[in-house]
């Protein structure tokens, strides 16, 4: 999915990039006493492909590797994650340190914010928690210890109460 996702988005990126390319070549003035003229089309076509090389750095620098790619594989932990007003449900609630684990999320009512804190109570990662869909994303926890899930989307009167742990164990 995700896959599909990134080749759309490149696709879509590469359209407008040709649509921005024809009308700076139509926009050539190329006539005595457009110098102003030229040289403003001149500038704002370096910004542009200064702007559109920077954009493709950034991109590819920021995701190689890809984010959200899910951890597959025999090793692979998964655990259901269940969102309702306003609780977590977690199966399991304890997974093994150093191990992938695959979190799929889901929600029995509205939408809710699935965000994973560290033990010094830093977000680690997050995914949307939707009623009808199941959200994957994986993380391998490299410390043992007790971390915190918070509710990251606004979903009614005690939504700052949402709060779960899950028990990361040393492996063996
Ligand atoms: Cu669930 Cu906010």
């Amino acid at each position: 999915m995700q896959e599909q996702v990134l080749a759309v988005s490149l696709a879509a990126v590469a359209a407008v990039a040709a649509v921005f390319a024809k009308v700076l070549r139509e926009l050539q003035p190329g006539e005595a006493g457009w110098s102003a003229a030229e040289a403003a089309a001149k500038l704002r076509a370096r910004l542009l492909w200064g702007s559109l090389v920077m954009g493709a750095a950034i991109a590819l620098l920021t995701l190689v590797p890809w984010p959200h790619a899910v951890a597959t594989g025999p090793e692979v932990v998964s655990v259901t994650v269940r969102a309702r007003l306003w609780a977590w449900e977690l199966e399991p609630a304890r997974v093994p340190a150093n191990t992938p684990v695959v979190f799929l999320a889901t929600s029995e009512d509205v939408n809710h914010g699935f965000g994973v804190f560290d033990l010094q109570g830093r977000l680690l990662f997050q995914t949307q928690a939707m009623p009808g869909w199941v959200n994957k994303v994986s993380w391998t926890f490299a410390e043992p210890g007790r971390y915190r899930i918070l509710c990251l989307e606004y979903c009614g009167l005690v939504h700052h109460g949402m709060i779960a742990e899950l028990d990361v164990v040393p492996k063996g």
